[in-house]
């Protein structure tokens, strides 16, 4: 083999392993370098996403909003800075999540404004009808029974509420080798919105997505 393309091979061996440490720890963060890693890469991958998903919501100060899957809790603080005279509430199933997120959002939780919990979105820690808006950014292919989730989302939230579920477009994943690989499933804007309708939300639509079509949002209201 030639030497340029040697090292092209290796440099591609290499992205792969680094993908393939990483990704797990995407699902799940866990401790030492590969979850603190994927924190960092959470934080400026879905930006974007995140910010398009606390637009759709349209938050209004007095909101009491939900995240399930906050990862870095970069978000959580976001919401925090608009919704001054109501509540932010998070869970996680990741402890070293959990953590980080509390140190990130201290000062909220200080305040009584931020609650962040450690749980299995499966089962969500709260009484029915409890909040205005819910959002979940890149966590629905994780989800071992995605509606499930959702349904849970749809007991909390009360009547009216409306819920943003944000994912990345199957083709902007498809260069990922472990999305490529089948391990996570990806979703189409229309599987989003069938799993919403599954979970009983009967109102549902899929939102304008930003010009490049690389993110999905689809609302949907209780
Ligand atoms: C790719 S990260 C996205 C984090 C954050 N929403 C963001 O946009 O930066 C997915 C997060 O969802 C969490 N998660 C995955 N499955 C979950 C479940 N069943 N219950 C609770 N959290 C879950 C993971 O621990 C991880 O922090």
């Amino acid at each position: 083999m030639y030497p340029t393309m040697t090292r092209r091979v290796n440099r591609l061996t290499l992205m792969n392993r680094i993908r393939q440490n990483l990704l797990p720890h995407l699902a799940r963060p866990g401790r030492g370098f590969w979850g603190w890693l994927a924190l960092q890469v959470m934080i400026r991958r879905n930006q974007r996403m995140n910010g398009w998903g606390v637009d759709l919501l349209m938050l209004q100060p007095s909101d009491h909003v939900l995240e399930v899957g906050f990862g870095s809790g970069a978000t959580i603080k976001r919401m925090a800075r608009i919704v001054m005279s109501g509540k932010v509430a998070g869970v996680d199933h990741s402890e070293v999540a959990v953590e980080r997120a509390a140190r990130r959002n201290w000062r909220g939780i200080h305040a009584g404004r931020v609650e962040l919990t450690f749980a299995n979105a499966v089962s969500l820690p709260y009484e029915a009808e409890q909040f205005d808006k819910v959002l979940s950014t890149g966590t629905l292919y994780y989800l071992t029974d995605p509606v499930v989730v959702l349904q849970e989302i749809r007991r909390v939230l009360k009547p009216g509420g409306r819920v943003a579920i944000m994912v990345r477009a199957p083709a902007a994943l498809k260069k990922n080798p472990v999305f490529a690989s089948g391990q996570y499933p990806t979703y189409e804007a229309d599987e989003v919105l069938g799993l919403l309708h599954e979970a009983g939300f009967e109102q549902a639509w899929i939102a304008d997505s930003p010009p490049d079509g690389t993110i999905i949002g689809v609302m949907g209201v209780k």
